[in-house]
């Protein structure tokens, strides 16, 4: 007898899982005990609170790094970094095009160019081999992301840099803990910035900070984040034009108590991602993003797996996004398209030249339009919960394949 084909839950059948998946953020009673204790010290501001300045200490110790300065947000973050290296009217900033806006936007609020260079097919971070032939008079710094919390190829960025002069600004917003060659993220090039925003995986809802091993940046980036005073000046001494960016102790209270736990969420979604990318990875059409062995940590904020349309009848990416949502896989999502098809930079890029014809980069148009994105939540679950993925992914595929 052949086994009958099931229904898939998009189409009226049951799905492959019901229950829910790990709820994000967590706390428990130590952010409870955090935020009383800012509370009733009355010390909600930065100037005389202990937990942000303790926090900016902890997080760059954690990242190897010397300095942390901690700002509003992880975009603020990368424009105060930026214009720390000085970057400004008329400079270029290379990047990857498969970011979030912040990379990209960040180098226009200062004024400067941000000029997308293709990613490599395997990492999806910016292609080490195209990045010097991207290089201009006007070329500033490079900002390789590491995205996903998959580090970039730091010795080719790093080498490339060198040999023209170049800073380097990491944007590790999605990588904390990320090592590259048994070194943590963010203190690799001149600078690093890291996001703490809601989805992050430690989060106190909004935050960012900057970290540094060179003590003349930290200073400017301090200085810079707190409208130009300098750290052993007066409280009306404004030594350059800054802004107010400085963090509440809320946060930072409530970021010292994430920072605990990240260790053993690391652990699990180390663990979780191994066994799920074996398992998926047996599922025609479906290739977890291989990682580099010179990746010797990822931070996992996204599970990336390409799709391939052949092996699921033809049907389009969006398809198979809702019906393994359907199935009950709900924290799974597109991603992004190429940044420079966002209107906002287009747009900002013809104010600034005049006119813009975006590049196609082919890499990145292929991958932006196969990649399905799991959330860092999912990895959260447990040996059932990986196991209902790839259940509803071969339902799927066996129905349209
Ligand atoms: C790669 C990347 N860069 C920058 C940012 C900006 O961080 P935030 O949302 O905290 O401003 C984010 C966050 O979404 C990000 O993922």
């Amino acid at each position: 007898m052949t086994p009958k084909t099931p229904t898939l839950a998009v189409e009226g059948g049951a799905p492959v899982r019901t229950q829910p998946w790990p709820v994000w953020p967590m706390y428990d009673e130590r952010e409870e005990r955090a935020l009383l204790d800012v509370l009733h010290s009355r010390r909600w501001g930065t100037r005389l609170g202990v937990h942000v300045r303790a926090f900016e200490d902890e997080f760059a110790a954690f990242q190897g790094a010397r300095y942390g300065i901690c700002v509003p947000n992880g975009t603020l973050a990368l424009q105060v970094a930026l214009q720390a290296l000085g970057v400004g009217w008329g400079d270029e900033v290379i990047t990857s095009p498969y970011t979030f806006i912040a990379t990209a936007s960040a180098a226009l609020a200062v004024g400067a160019r941000p000029v997308f260079v293709d990613v490599d097919a395997n990492s999806l971070n910016i292609d080490p081999a195209l990045i010097e032939a991207a290089i201009t008079p006007r070329t500033r710094a490079i900002a390789p992301v590491h995205i996903g919390g998959r580090p970039a190829d730091m010795d080719a960025v790093l080498a490339a840099a060198q040999r023209h002069g170049l800073h380097v600004l990491e944007d590790a917003c999605q990588a904390w803990g990320a090592e590259w060659r048994g070194q943590r993220v963010g203190a690799l090039g001149d600078l690093g910035t890291f996001s703490f925003q809601s989805s992050k995986n430690i989060t106190a809802g909004e935050a960012g900070i900057v970290v540094t091993n060179d003590e003349g940046l930290a200073d400017l980036c301090w200085s810079l984040h707190n409208v130009g005073r300098i750290r052993d000046g007066g409280w009306y001494q404004h030594e350059r034009l800054g802004s107010n960016l400085r963090l509440p102790e809320w946060e930072g209270a409530i970021l010292r108590v994430q920072l605990e736990r990240l260790p053993e969420h690391m652990q699990r979604r180390d663990a979780n991602a191994a066994y799920l990318g074996a398992a998926l990875a047996g599922v025609p059409g479906l290739t977890p993003l291989p990682l580099d062995p010179r990746v010797t940590r990822n931070a996992w904020h996204l599970f990336m797996v390409r799709y391939d349309a052949r092996y699921f009848g033809g049907r389009p990416r969006g398809d198979f996004i809702a019906a393994l949502q359907a199935e009950g896989v709900t924290p799974c999502s597109a991603g992004y398209i190429p940044l420079y098809r966002a209107p906002a930079i287009q747009h900002a890029l013809a104010a600034l030249d005049g006119d813009y014809t975006p590049p196609h980069l082919p890499v990145v148009e292929a991958l932006a339009s196969e990649i399905v994105w799991l959330a860092q939540t999912v990895l959260l679950g447990d040996t059932e919960d990986m196991d209902s993925i790839v259940e509803a992914a071969t339902k799927i595929q066996r129905v349209w394949g």
